[in-house]
């Protein structure tokens, strides 16, 4: 076995290859420069797959690649030994090296059967392009699922805030309008008293002043227990069958005087509206507060528009009429626009404002069988809107012990009654 070994090294004896090819310089040539073309092409295979599977870490039998470099740099080898046998009869080494190409050809071969069926078990490109827009299309469902359950959560807090906000108004009302109806009384007593005591002095008399002071005062609470009743909507009204667009025209004028000559003041007054069965002092006194509030909104002027139209469809207030009065002001923030109908919230300096104005209005349009929105931004001016039906169920004027019906919110608007 050793001596067959070391006889396969031996070369006397032998002749070179390129003596079978007599030394023909056309054959020897194209030998050569055929092998070396080879060799170098079959040595820059195993550069490119290594190079691939480094860098391509995730790639699926990676192992397989290598073992393909092995293989094909050994029949690289097997080229090369062809042009040194031209010269050197080296066919011990030759064999050697066919050895060595031949265990690798057989080892991959046998790997790559191996490997066959896994292989084919891999998803194909097309599959996984299904997969993945399946999976696209589910992550999409998915998002679909969750932007509505964001929506119908978002609704459900704004439901619920509504809500609390609704009984809040409730609660304050009815505690409003039991103090005021008590105070009312009691105030009514107190000046009708004073009234007695004024007609009984002498007209010289010292005490006519300070009983006069204490009428006044008496007066202007009087005055706070009223719009507290009109909050608590136990304000007594007296509804007529009023055209509001009418009413509004033959108030603009007084308006106009009340709001000051930097403010200019439109109308849009909607053509065939039904009348309403309304208290028309009391809407007058409505949107006369609502244009002081939108001239204190605007101290350096603007415009203040008082828009007439048929309620929309689904409201409340099915065919009736909505007023809104808008103006180009400052606007509420929303905290302010959350909380400006309640009775005393004011943003107006102490002694400028009672905070009765709009909680009046509310009071009203709820007892009127309406309701009153505040629709307003930061800078973005502010619109207050009234709706009212053209035929309330229960218009009749309330009395001070009724029960009046329960404070409502619009649907779709920030605040309303
Ligand atoms: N048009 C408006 N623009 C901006 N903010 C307003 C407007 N109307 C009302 N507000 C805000 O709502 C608050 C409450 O208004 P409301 O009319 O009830 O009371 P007031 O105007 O402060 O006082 P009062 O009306 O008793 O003089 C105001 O203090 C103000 O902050
Ligand atoms: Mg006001």
């Amino acid at each position: 076995m050793l001596d067959g070994l070391r006889r396969l090294w031996e070369v006397e004896n032998l002749s070179p290859h390129g003596i079978c090819l007599l030394w023909r310089p056309e054959l020897i040539w194209t030998h050569i420069v055929t092998d070396t073309l080879i060799a170098l092409a079959y040595f820059s295979i195993p550069v490119a797959l290594a190079t691939f599977v480094s860098r391509r870490r995730d790639v699926v039998f990676g192992w397989v690649f290598w073992s393909f470099a092995v293989f094909i740099t050994a029949c690289g080898a097997t080229h090369l030994m062809a042009i040194w046998t031209l010269y050197v009869p080296d066919y011990g080494l030759e064999a050697m090296v066919k050895i060595v190409t031949a265990a690798a050809s057989i080892g991959t071969a046998l790997a790559l059967w191996h490997l066959m069926p896994r292989a084919l078990s891999l998803p194909s490109p097309t599959q996984l392009r299904r997969a993945n827009e399946a999976l696209r299309a589910r992550i999409e469902e998915r998002d679909q699922a969750l932007a509505a359950l964001k929506q119908a959560n978002e609704e459900r807090q704004r439901t619920e805030a509504l809500m609390r906000q609704s009984q809040k108004m409730e609660a304050v009302g009815q505690l409003t309008g039991g103090v005021a109806h008590d105070f009312n009384n009691l105030l009514n007593v107190v000046l009708l008293n004073l009234d007695r005591v004024e007609r009984g002095l002498p007209a010289d008399s010292p005490l006519l002043k300070p009983l006069r002071d204490a009428m006044r005062g008496s007066e202007r609470a009087a005055s706070v227990t009223h719009k507290l009743l009109a909050f608590a909507r136990k304000h007594p009204l007296s509804p007529v069958s009023t055209d509001v667009n009418a009413l509004i025209g033959s108030f603009a004028e007084l308006l106009r005087g009340t709001i000051g000559a930097k403010i200019r003041l439109e109308t849009d007054l909607a053509p065939g509206l039904p009348p309403l069965s309304i208290d028309p002092n009391q809407l007058e006194n409505a949107i006369l507060n609502l244009a002081v509030n939108a001239r204190d909104a605007m101290p350096d002027g603007g415009t203040l528009t008082i828009r007439t139209g048929p309620a929309q469809e689904g409201a409340s207030t099915g065919e009736g009429v909505c007023v809104e009065v808008t103006d180009t002001g400052t606007g509420m923030p929303p905290e302010v626009e959350a909380r400006a109908f309640e009775p005393f919230f004011t943003t107006k300096p102490l002694g400028q404002g009672t905070g009765l104005g709009l909680s009046q209005v509310f009071g009203f349009a709820q007892q009127s069988g309406g309701s009153a929105a505040i629709v307003s931004g930061r800078e973005r001016g502010t619109t207050v809107r009234l709706c009212f039906p053209a035929a309330p169920p229960r218009p009749a004027p309330v009395p001070d012990t009724a029960e009046a019906p329960g404070f409502g919110f619009a649907p779709g608007l920030a605040a309303a009654g």
